[in-house]
């Protein structure tokens, strides 16, 4: 019995020191691991031609701490407000997994999931994010006609970029995503859509974009994933893409916000080939208009649109579908060049 032994509680503060002798360290050489760490996970999954890419997006005037930022998860509400919350980012990140064609609690949409478009559940800045949402709904919206909720825009998004069925308003997946969006947008002074939020708007080109252009830059900087048929890659069990699909049966409509070309070329910019970020973007403004107009060329669903636009001096001005008040054909509409129509609809503004 005389053996030397510890007893549990020396053995306990023995540990404990050990932890905190580790974790000293750890955070001494934290800004090196850090420095480490964040390099490679910012480099592009493809190769990048920086020599015609634009370094910047924003005038010089914008810095990254002025852009918009997703309140802290440690700030959730407790209860069940914070699950509801919770339970929301769930479904933005995850949607097919709960509401793709083999989802778990309905099956009403496409396959993909919220966050392919609206990056890192919809907190990105430049990456389609949400913070100018909860400050600027309901509005009128000229695509309706009418005014628009929460709600009602998330499912505008269920029936074109899902291609798929509107959520009922009361159902708990409904209620779930609108209490994310509006938790996320809760400091966001009401009528402000601040900045980073939504998209960067890209400057029109004097031609029209190419596809036959965009083709060759989609075999360069996008075909390792989402493949040459565009159709993506499905994971495993095919609950959700690895990468999600551009174009084909599987993808967004035509009445989808990218399938205007200023709206694909915007929000590839910005975030594409993955791992592109709005201060340090892989393509350059020419090359994100002629890959749009290449994808946008190629077969995808289509969507009864007869009802939108009720004033069709409303259209935008790359919405690929006539009627339209400024007697430019179709075809420029969708590929553009873009200023002419511009030019004349700001002259009929003023003659009106
Ligand atoms: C295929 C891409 C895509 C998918 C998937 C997608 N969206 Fe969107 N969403 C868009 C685009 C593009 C816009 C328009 C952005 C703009 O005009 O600046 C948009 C706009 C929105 C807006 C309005 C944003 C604003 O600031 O006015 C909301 C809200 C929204 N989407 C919610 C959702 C939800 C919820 C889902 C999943 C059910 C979803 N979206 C899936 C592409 C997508
Ligand atoms: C390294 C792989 C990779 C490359 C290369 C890549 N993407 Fe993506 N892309 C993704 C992933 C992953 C997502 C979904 C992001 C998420 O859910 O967080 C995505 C989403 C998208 C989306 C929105 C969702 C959809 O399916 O409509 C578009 C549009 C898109 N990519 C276009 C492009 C274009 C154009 C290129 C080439 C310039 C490109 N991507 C290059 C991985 C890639």
């Amino acid at each position: 019995m005389n053996q030397p032994s510890f007893n549990p509680k020396q053995i306990i503060s023995l540990l404990n020191l050990l932890i905190v002798a580790v974790l000293l360290l750890l955070m001494a050489s934290g800004g090196l691991i850090a420095s480490l760490m964040i390099k490679p996970a910012k480099l592009p999954a493809v190769a990048a031609t920086p020599s015609t890419a634009k370094k910047t997006i924003q005038p010089a005037s914008a810095k990254s701490s002025t852009l918009w930022e997703a309140p802290l998860e440690s700030s959730l509400p407790a209860g069940s407000k914070g699950e509801m919350i919770r339970y929301g980012k769930e479904l933005i990140a995850h949607t097919s997994l709960y509401l793709g064609p083999k989802g778990k609690v309905a099956q009403i949409s496409n396959g993909l999931n919220c966050q392919n478009c609206h990056l890192q559940a919809g907190t990105k800045p430049f990456g389609n994010n949400y913070g100018g949402v909860a400050s600027t709904y309901p509005q009128v919206r000229a695509r309706s006609g009418r005014e628009t909720s929460i709600a009602g825009r998330v499912n505008g998004c269920f029936e074109r970029s899902l291609n798929g069925r509107p959520l009922k308003e009361d159902s708990k997946e409904m209620q779930a995503i609108v209490a994310y969006i509006k938790w996320l947008g809760q400091d966001v002074e009401k009528g402000k859509k601040p900045e980073g939020a939504g998209l960067v708007t890209l400057a029109y080109l004097d031609e029209p974009a190419n596809p036959a252009a965009g083709k060759l830059l989609y075999e360069q900087k996008c075909v390792v994933c989402h493949m040459e048929n565009g159709a993506g890659l499905a994971n495993g069990d095919g609950t959700e893409y690895v990468y999600p699909p551009l174009w084909g049966a599987h993808s967004y409509n035509q009445g989808a916000g990218l399938y205007r070309l200023s709206k694909f070329a915007g929000y590839i910019k910005a975030n594409m080939p993955f791992g592109a970020t709005y201060d340090s973007p892989q393509l350059s403004d020419e090359e994100a208009w002629h890959i749009a107009a290449y994808v946008n060329s190629l077969p995808r669903p289509s969507k009864d649109l007869s009802k939108d636009w009720p004033d069709i001096s409303k259209k935008p001005i790359d919405h690929p579908f006539g009627p339209y008040t400024d007697g430019f054909e179709e075809e420029q509409h969708k590929y553009g060049p873009f200023k002419p129509i511009e030019e004349k609809r700001r002259g009929q503004a003023v003659s009106n």
